[in-house]
């Protein structure tokens, strides 16, 4: 029986230009190329300019997805973005986006999840899709974490950068087999019992500032693997999926040591695992869709392929996605 799934028709992707290495962070605080690269993988991150704000970061991560997908704005009727890092409280970046590339059709709105926020939108929007509210969506990651991070906390700094990644959806007829493409299974999860791990000390109503980044990296660390390897099982279970039919495996990037025990975890072999995170750091909601831009760009996933993705973020918020390109 055929049935209505959100396929891939294209992926974009943006980073600023003023590249922030280890080395420079070294004069900033008291660190070394040396620790950063063997704790977390990290040889660089991108930092936006001055002016430069999440809403243009992901206006040009979804102007390249629109081109990749061969469409226009005109196309599309559904925008969701994923971002912890808005321009303004309200009105949302999405409707920023929205106006920048000439739409006043359709529907636009953030959505919070931090750095599990793309597996959030991407799912959020595949509802609507195979639910008939939108026939065209835009789902972008975009983040200026640089703006809340506490450039004096070499615990945190060192971690994050900034940077957009967007993909196009749209809604096409497949056969219902586990062959068709698109978005074949998510699975979301989250428990606010984690929340003092990974926080902002501000915001609107609490404090009425923008606030800074706070994690204990360490405790984060322990729970990731775990929790995110219970979820990918609750993936493989609903769809009867191995990990030997994983083509390629897009995690959240946020610390190589967790992405490689987390593919080893789950036995899918190192070169089938999509790496940014030595050049983009953490990216937060945007390190998936920039990871799967770099990957189709450069022609590691093709059509057909089967993707896993997942990530872990602050909520705690975590997630798994089964994917068909
Ligand atoms: O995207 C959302 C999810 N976030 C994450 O997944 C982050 C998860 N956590 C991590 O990636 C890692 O825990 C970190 C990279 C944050 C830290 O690595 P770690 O191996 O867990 O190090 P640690 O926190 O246990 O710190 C080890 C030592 C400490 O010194 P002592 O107490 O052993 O003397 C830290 O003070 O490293 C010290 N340290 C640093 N040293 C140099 C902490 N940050 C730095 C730094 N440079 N930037």
């Amino acid at each position: 029986m055929s049935t209505i799934r959100s396929v891939v028709l294209g992926a974009g992707g943006y980073l600023p230009e003023k590249v922030l290495s280890n080395d420079e962070l070294s004069r900033m605080v008291q660190t070394s190329d040396e620790w950063i690269r063997q704790r977390t993988g990290i040889r660089e991150r991108r930092v936006a300019a001055d002016g430069e704000f999440t809403s243009d970061l992901g206006l040009h991560a979804a102007r390249a997805a629109l081109d990749n997908a061969g469409l226009t704005p005109a196309d599309i009727d559904l925008i969701v973005l994923a971002t912890a890092t808005p321009d303004h409280t309200f009105p949302a970046a999405a409707v920023s986006i929205q106006k920048k590339l000439g739409m006043k059709h359709g529907v636009a709105f953030d959505l919070q999840a931090v750095c599990s926020g793309f597996l959030f939108a991407l799912t959020t929007a595949d509802a609507m899709v195979r639910a008939g509210q939108a026939k065209r969506a835009l789902v972008i990651g975009a983040e200026t974490f640089s703006r809340i991070l506490d450039w004096t906390d070499r615990s945190t700094c060192v971690l994050f950068g900034d940077g957009a990644g967007a993909v196009v959806l749209s809604a096409e007829s497949q056969p219902g087999w586990r062959s068709d493409r698109g978005v074949l299974s998510a699975h979301l999860r989250s428990d606010g019992n984690y929340e003092k791990m990974l926080y902002v000390d501000g915001g609107p109503s609490s404090t009425g500032t923008v606030g800074h980044l706070r994690m204990e990296g360490r405790e984060v660390f322990k729970y990731a693997v775990g929790m995110v390897s219970d979820v990918i099982d609750e993936a493989f279970a609903a769809t009867g999926f191995t990990a030997a039919d994983i083509d390629w495996f897009v995690p959240h990037q946020a610390n190589i040591r967790i992405i490689d025990a987390t593919a080893r975890k789950l036995g899918i072999p190192i070169e089938k695992v999509i790496r940014t995170v030595d050049r983009h750091g953490n990216t937060s909601a945007a390190s998936i869709p920039l990871a799967l831009w770099e990957a189709s760009r450069d022609g590691r996933i093709k059509k057909g392929d089967l993707l896993l993705l997942e990530s872990l973020g602050g909520g705690f918020t975590w997630g798994a996605v089964l994917l068909r390109w």
